[in-house]
């Protein structure tokens, strides 16, 4: 079994699919929702029919916040529909999510127990609001892989990608807690393109999972293809969860990443600092490149900036035919 992971979501189409790697492949202590693609009811109901498509309802579900932290909520029925997760048709779940707050969840879990890893692929508002409950679980966690973000160019504004958009206090609070965080950011996921070639290897593996998997890709990419003409669709969420499964997939670089809160074109902007070039106090390297001197900002995050597609499709494939 790979590590022990909490994966906070919104699903979500790719968020499901992030949530089929992460089932099979890692001991999920459990699965908390976050108001973001759409709202916390839907996106709740969501996780709990994909956990029953997957034969893994043993998996406790938590509620968490239900909009950001100091904002209204904006969601994306335009990429996922009006419930979030349109295009399978799915009974009602027949099991419910837990009593207990999501933030509840995270703090006492990390607090309990040793070398858990976190997984985000909403916005940050959950993961922001269990620090700051409990500052140190930031000590205790042992790294944060997200999907937010982008190196790069934004997908909700020309700078800012949705994640972060949604609620950029929260994913200031997060990257500048000392967290260790792997991100996993536009720049990376639209690699993981996913086409109607893919949908038909989906329906040939014909698992129950697969044939989620086929429905889910089949409604993402026509939602794509008219939201943001794209070819595809990028499963991005899945993207954060392959890197933990097999680090191998993912070539990436240390830096510092700030969130851009205030300006008028910028704010949920991940300014990353590729070059390490922030900082007051220049530090003279004659052996090395002047511009790439580090210069006072430590890295709080690894970018991911390749992904091994063919390897990603592989270990999906191999993941769908497992699902009985
Ligand atoms: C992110 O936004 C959501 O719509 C997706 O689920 C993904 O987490 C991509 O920008
Ligand atoms: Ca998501």
């Amino acid at each position: 079994m790979g590590r022990k992971v909490i994966l906070d979501c919104d699903p979500g189409h790719d968020d499901a699919f992030a949530m089929m790697l992460a089932v099979q492949h890692l001991e999920v202590l459990g699965i908390t929702t976050i108001g973001g693609n759409c709202t916390l009811e839907n996106v709740t109901k969501n996780a709990l029919k994909v956990l029953e498509v997957l034969g893994r309802t043993d998996i406790p579900v938590f509620a968490g916040h239900s909009c950001p932290m100091t904002v209204p909520l904006v969601t994306a029925p335009q990429f996922h529909g009006e419930t979030g997760l349109d295009g399978p048709v799915l009974p009602e779940p027949a099991v419910k999510a837990q009593e207990k707050h999501a933030v509840d969840f995270i703090v006492e879990t990390v607090m309990d127990t040793d070398d858990v890893t976190l997984i985000a692929t909403g916005p940050l508002t959950n993961i922001a609001a269990a620090i700051n409950r409990e500052p140190r679980i930031v000590e205790r966690v042992t790294e944060l892989s997200i999907m937010g973000g982008s190196v790069t160019y934004g997908n909700w504004t020309p700078t800012a990608e949705f994640n972060i958009f949604v609620d950029p206090e929260a994913a200031y609070r997060v990257f500048n807690s000392g967290l260790h965080i792997k991100m996993s950011g536009l720049n990376l996921t639209r690699q993981c393109c996913l086409t109607g070639e893919h949908v038909k290897k989906f329906r040939e593996i014909g698992t129950k999972a697969a044939n989620l998997a086929a429905d889910l890709t089949d409604f993402f990419i026509g939602a794509t293809v008219k939201s943001a003409e794209l070819t595809g669709a990028n499963m991005h969420d899945a993207c954060a969860v392959a890197w933990l499964i097999d680090p191998s997939l993912v070539k990436s670089a240390q830096m510092h990443i700030d969130i851009e809160l205030k300006g008028d074109l910028t704010r949920g902007m991940t300014v990353c600092d590729y070059r390490h070039l922030r900082g007051v106090e220049p530090e003279i390297d004659l052996h090395r490149e002047p511009q790439m001197a580090f210069r006072g900002e430590k890295p709080n995050a690894e970018a991911g900036l390749e992904l091994d597609f063919p390897g990603f499709m592989e270990l999906l494939y191999r993941t769908l035919t497992n699902y009985k």
